[in-house]
């Protein structure tokens, strides 16, 4: 008995190590406390896995390159810029393959072939075919890991836009591809699929091991399913998702809540109660078994010196392609539908005065700080007016509009401070909703009625 526990103890795991949305995003916007998701540290972060000598797949779910399929024209270039990084920084991490995701075909069925090139490194979706019925992409791969072979399906469950891809039955497909692949120790559908279709995925098809979703949302929840553990990935490059699969023998996996909460019944019983938990417990240790975690992106990681680099240089390329962009419009002097916040505090002087002290009145500095000023993903919730009609449009033109100030939140004041009539401007509401066009939940901040509505409250 002790010898087998020990066995079991031991045995090396295989980890898949996935990440999956990253939408096009290098580094993370530097709102939150502590920005998780810059490329560098996943970059680092893998190099670290595989210095550790275990048995690790990496891959990405997809939606890897762009957020979605178009860019307003004056991001373009900014957004090429960024996919080029990240499928430079595949190339360096050598993941063992990509899924494709909706928005990664942003430029075409072309474009995503000169990015996934460039990253060196083969794409698996095998639902996809063409008109012919030629496969579009690779539809499978057999790893070898730790004396086992691991065979892995991609199905991309979607039709790429701007393509002549015909889209198969995901079911369909995975079976016919086990049915042809022959003997393997471990089956794993690596997908962009949602979740629900990944769930009937694993339980009409019995055998599966994992069912992975590049699934937009954090902490997820392990579910089985069918046997298999059904689980999703981070996204925006905040966190690498870590699944590690204990393969002792054929059948269902077990693992996530249901050990946790065996384990913690099992900490509290005495007695008779006792032993049936610990033979419970011990029957699943011995069969197939699944740990899953999340791993933070967050500062406190080490960069890749290298891509870290990379990501300096698109930061000064932003800054000098706006620098450059024709003549500069003259900055924002009050002409317009704004009056600026000095011209309001002529009236609401002590409203003026508490506003200096907040973070709102400091929020231009932080771009300057990082030189981030004229990058148009930056501005509109850092200066009051960006692309209003009666405000300003271009970055170099803020002039007195910088900063988080009244019309960021109450919207343009001009007339309204020419005659003092409140029916001129807008009051706005003292509740998170009225906040969250700025602390958005993406920004992950912890933003809440009761930790920042006191800091800046003025009525
Ligand atoms: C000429 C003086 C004057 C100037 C300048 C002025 N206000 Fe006012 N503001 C008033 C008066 C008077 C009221 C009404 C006070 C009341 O009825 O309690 C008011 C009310 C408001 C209200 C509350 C509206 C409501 O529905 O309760 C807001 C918000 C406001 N001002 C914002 C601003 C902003 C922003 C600016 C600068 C763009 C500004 N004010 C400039 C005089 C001024
Ligand atoms: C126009 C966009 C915008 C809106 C609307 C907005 N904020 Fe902010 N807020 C910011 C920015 C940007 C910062 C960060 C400023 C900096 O430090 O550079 C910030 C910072 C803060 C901070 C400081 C946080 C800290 O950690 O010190 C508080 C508190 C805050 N906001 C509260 C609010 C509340 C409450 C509302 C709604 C009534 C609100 N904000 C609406 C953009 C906005
Ligand atoms: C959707 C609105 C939004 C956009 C877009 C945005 N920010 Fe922010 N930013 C915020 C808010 C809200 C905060 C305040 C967060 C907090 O502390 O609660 C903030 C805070 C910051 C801070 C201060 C962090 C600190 O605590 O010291 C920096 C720096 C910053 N942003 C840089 C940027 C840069 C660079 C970009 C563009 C790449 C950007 N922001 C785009 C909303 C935004
Ligand atoms: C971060 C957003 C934000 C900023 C910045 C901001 N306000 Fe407000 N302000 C609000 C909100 C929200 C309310 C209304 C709260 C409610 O009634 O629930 C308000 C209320 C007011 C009122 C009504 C006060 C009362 O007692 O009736 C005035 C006047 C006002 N603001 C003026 C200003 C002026 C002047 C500035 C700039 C110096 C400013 N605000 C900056 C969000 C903001």
């Amino acid at each position: 008995m002790f010898l087998l526990l020990l066995a079991v103890a031991t045995q090396n795991p295989l980890t898949l190590v996935y990440t999956g949305d990253r939408m096009g995003k290098v580094e993370p916007c530097g709102c939150p406390q502590n920005p998780m998701g810059h490329i560098a540290r996943q970059v680092a972060a893998i190099d670290g896995y595989r210095s550790s000598g275990e048995n690790y797949l990496f891959f990405d779910l997809g939606n890897l390159f762009f957020e979605s399929l178009q860019s307003p024209k004056e991001l373009r270039e900014q957004h090429a810029r960024r996919a080029a990084i990240l499928s430079r920084s595949v190339a360096r991490m050598q993941l063992d393959f990509l899924v494709p995701g909706p928005t990664d075909f942003h430029a075409g069925f072309e474009g995503y072939k000169r990015l996934v090139s460039a990253s060196k490194t083969p794409v698996l979706a095998a639902d996809l075919s063409t008109k012919d019925g030629l496969p579009a992409f690779e539809s499978h791969r057999v790893f070898k890991r730790a004396g086992k072979r691991i065979l892995v399906i991609g199905i991309a469950g979607f039709t790429p836009q701007g393509s002549e891809f015909v889209l198969q039955d995901a079911l369909d497909t995975v079976r016919s591809i086990r049915a042809k692949a022959g003997a393997v120790d471990i089956t794993i559908v690596a997908s962009h699929l949602d979740r629900p279709a990944a769930l009937r995925l694993a339980s009409e098809e019995p055998g599966l091991a994992a069912v992975l979703v590049a699934d937009n949302h954090l902490h997820l929840i392990p579910k089985e399913a069918g046997g298999a553990v059904v689980v999703g990935s981070s996204k925006q490059g905040k966190h690498l998702a870590e699944l590690k699969l204990w393969q002792r023998q054929s059948g269902a996996y077990a693992g996530g809540m249901k050990m946790r909460r065996l384990q913690i019944k099992l900490r509290k019983a005495s007695g008779a109660e006792r032993a049936v938990l610990q033979q419970e417990l011990d029957g699943l240790n011995a069969g197939n078994t699944f740990k899953y975690r999340i791993e933070a992106m967050g500062e406190q990681r080490p960069e890749d010196a290298e891509v870290a680099t990379w990501v300096k240089a698109y930061v000064h390329f932003v800054g000098r392609m706006e620098a450059a962009r024709g003549v500069a419009p003259p900055g924002y002097d009050g002409s317009g539908d704004f009056a600026g916040f000095e011209v309001c505090a002529a009236c609401h002087g002590k409203i003026n005065e508490q506003w200096k002290n907040t973070r709102h009145a400091h929020a231009y500095q932080s771009l300057l700080d990082r030189g981030q000023q004229l990058d148009r993903e930056c501005i509109a919730c850092h200066s009051a007016g960006w692309r209003h009609p009666g405000g300003f449009s271009d970055p170099r033109s803020v002039g007195i509009l910088k900063n988080v100030q009244c019309e960021s939140c109450h919207g343009p004041g001009k007339a309204h401070a020419q005659s003092g009539d409140k029916a001129l401007i807008e009051r706005g509401k003292g509740e998170a909703k009225f906040c969250h066009r700025c602390h958005q939940e993406e920004l992950e901040t912890g933003f809440t009625e009761a930790t920042h509505l006191p800091l800046i409250k003025h009525w």
